[in-house]
């Protein structure tokens, strides 16, 4: 897909790179000056290479009856790197949850393609490679907080043998489901059912529930849309503590421009009819970015930057 004509904005921070419609490694954006199609970065011996990225490559993807078939998705091209933490903003519609369902191998690609880590997606899901979190937390209502978490390493044991032996596999085993919870201030609420506790403890139990099998990537689809502004904020200090601490990758959607910002390496801003990616922003905010440790002005900087993309892009952003 042809990069899309985005003028610089008014006001940009210091090193942000142009505009780029795949986002890559940053060993490869600094050693390319003409930076270059993930399939043009990767040769077939390069397997290592394909074992530590996450590549979305020409997909598209259409829903309906043939006659009045519907371009949800336009020849998308994403690259990440393990361990990054990458947020995708756009509008409503613009194909943000079909392109993680796609990743997650919940649904296949109409041309085009998707690697976890040199595995198939629905090969890597079947293994427990990828974590899934939905806007709700999914907490089963009558088991107890620890039981909820205890749960995906319970179910299905010789998936965790299979996912073993994948050589995309990096995680050496589980999280202490107990530890997770005590972390994440859920400690005294072990025994509780579902019903007892407030949204935001509940969509800590999903974050330690996704962490405790210790997936490759994990998938969040706006899981703290719901949250009030205090609590959403602690909720993401405490999701950027887990990352730092496990060296997961995230792809991570979300409409608040804010929230993308402070947590992500990079930014993917998406445009609709049909979905594409119109820029990807990369964050170049050192890191813990938690409890006001980065100046402020730095982040509102990006943020300008990432809601001038969105307006370019036929946006309104919040
Ligand atoms: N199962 C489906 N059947 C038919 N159309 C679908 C299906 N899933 C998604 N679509 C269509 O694909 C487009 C993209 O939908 P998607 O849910 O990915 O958007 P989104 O960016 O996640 O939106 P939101 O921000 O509202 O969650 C929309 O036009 C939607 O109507
Ligand atoms: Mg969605």
């Amino acid at each position: 897909m042809a990069a899309p004509d985005i003028a610089a904005p008014a006001v940009a921070p210091p090193n942000i790179a142009a505009p780029d419609v795949a986002f890559r490694p940053p060993t490869a954006r600094k050693t390319s000056e003409t930076p270059q199609p993930y399939s043009r970065m990767v040769t077939e011996s390069d397997t290592e290479g394909q074992n530590s990225r996450l590549v979305v490559s020409g997909a598209s993807k259409s829903y309906g009856r043939p006659g009045a078939r519907r371009e949800a998705l336009a020849n998308v091209d994403f690259t990440m790197d393990r361990g990054q933490f990458v947020s995708i903003i756009g509008p409503s519609g613009c194909g943000k949850s079909t392109l993680l369902r796609l990743m997650a191998g919940l649904e296949h690609p109409d041309t085009g393609s998707v690697s976890i880590f040199g595995t198939p997606p629905a090969e890597a899901s079947a293994v427990k490679m990828i974590g899934f979190m939905p806007q709700v937390p999914a907490l089963l209502p009558w088991l107890t907080v620890i039981d909820n978490v205890k749960i995906p390493s319970k179910v299905n044991r010789r998936a965790d043998a299979r996912r073993r032996l994948q050589p995309g596999h990096l995680h050496p085993g589980e999280g202490d489901p107990v530890a997770l919870l005590t972390e994440l201030g859920l400690g005294d609420s072990l025994r509780a059912l579902p019903h007892e506790l407030s949204g935001g403890m509940q969509q800590r139990v999903a974050i330690a529930r996704a962490f405790a099998t210790q997936a490759d990537v994990l998938l969040m689809d706006e899981p703290f849309s719901a949250l009030d502004e205090f609590t959403r904020e602690a909720t993401q200090d405490q999701l950027l503590k887990l990352w730092e601490k496990f060296v997961t990758t995230v792809v991570f959607v979300t409409h608040s421009v804010s929230e993308a910002v402070v947590l992500s390496d990079a930014v993917v801003v998406m445009s609709p009819r049909p979905g594409h990616i119109a820029a990807v922003v990369p964050i170049d905010v050192p890191r813990p970015r938690r409890n006001g440790l980065v100046e402020a002005k730095v982040l509102h900087d990006y943020e300008d930057l990432i809601r001038s993309k969105l307006q370019l892009a036929g946006v309104n952003p919040r």
